[in-house]
């Protein structure tokens, strides 16, 4: 009876002094039998409630813990519980920003991947905005948290809102130069800083042919600051037969950047020629 009492007591709830002798009381410093370690006093061994806690049969302690685990997470809505068996993933934060380079499906596909299992952000610059309708491409409707782009008091332009990275996807030369240079004028730029800064993953899906020297320049820089430079250039060896699957072998990339579980394209798995 009085390891059941003992069970439903605080885990850190303060150390009781009174002695357990009520109803309803907390049997933490009594009596107790020999062969139980606990502290000598006024002839009597007494335990603290740590110590009458660990008499609680190992299996009721277990199952306790993960009920507390299991509440706490599904209290919390950015965490997500996957499975019967109490497996617990966390949501990955990412901001995706769109600029005026040509290839708005790679940020759409992007997106609807990165949306079904990741918390995103979505910046898209104005000329992005005008490219992406002027390419049959729509950004509406998924479920992310959508910021203009001049919103520089956004929580995602500061080093202390905590996210796991950023894509800049396309990314045009100009907004490749204000990544590379620090020059943080608008929010996707701003952003990127904040992802160097803090050395986050900043990955840079850059699109344009061909590069002039100072494109380069830009883009040895920005690796040298800590981002990812991943131009917009699919490979053929898995054998594409539409543009949705060129589209794919390049978002692909970008989400194994990211960590992201996808089964966008296969893999190589080797040749014998
Ligand atoms: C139709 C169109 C296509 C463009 N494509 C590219 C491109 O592929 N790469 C690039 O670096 N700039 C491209 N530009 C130029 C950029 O849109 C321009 O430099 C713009 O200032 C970029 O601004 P942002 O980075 O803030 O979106 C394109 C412009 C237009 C109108």
């Amino acid at each position: 009876m009085r390891i059941f009492r003992a069970y439903y007591k605080p885990r850190h709830g303060p150390s009781y002094s009174h002695k357990g002798t009520g109803a309803g009381d907390i049997p933490v410093n009594e009596k107790i039998p020999g062969g139980i370690s606990g502290n000598k006093k006024n002839g009597q061994r007494t335990i603290t409630s740590d110590q009458a806690d660990r008499q609680v049969p190992g299996f009721f302690r277990a199952g306790r813990e993960l009920l507390w685990t299991q509440l706490f997470f599904y209290l919390r809505s950015d965490i997500g519980i996957t499975g019967g068996g109490g497996k617990v993933t966390m949501k990955k934060e990412i901001v995706v920003g769109v600029t005026g380079a040509s290839g708005a499906v790679y940020a759409r596909r992007l997106l609807e991947v990165l949306c079904k299992d990741a918390k995103v952000h979505i910046i898209v610059s104005d000329v992005a905005a005008k490219i992406a309708a002027h390419e049959g491409v729509s950004f509406e409707g998924f479920r992310a948290e959508y910021h203009p782009n001049d919103k520089l008091f956004a929580s995602i332009a500061s080093g202390s809102h905590k996210l796991d990275g950023m894509v800049v996807i396309p990314c045009s030369s100009k907004t490749l130069a204000a990544i590379a240079n620090g020059y943080a004028d608008n929010l996707i730029a701003r952003t990127a800083d904040v992802c160097l800064k803090e050395h986050r993953k900043c990955i840079l899906v850059t699109r344009e042919m061909p590069l002039s020297r100072i494109h380069l320049k830009n883009m040895l820089a920005a690796e040298e600051a800590g981002a990812t430079i991943m131009p917009a250039s699919p490979g053929f060896y898995h054998k594409p037969k539409k543009i949705d699957d060129l589209v794919d072998m390049v978002v692909a990339r970008v989400l194994d950047h990211l960590e992201i579980e996808h089964t966008l394209s296969q893999r190589w798995s080797g040749s014998d020629a």
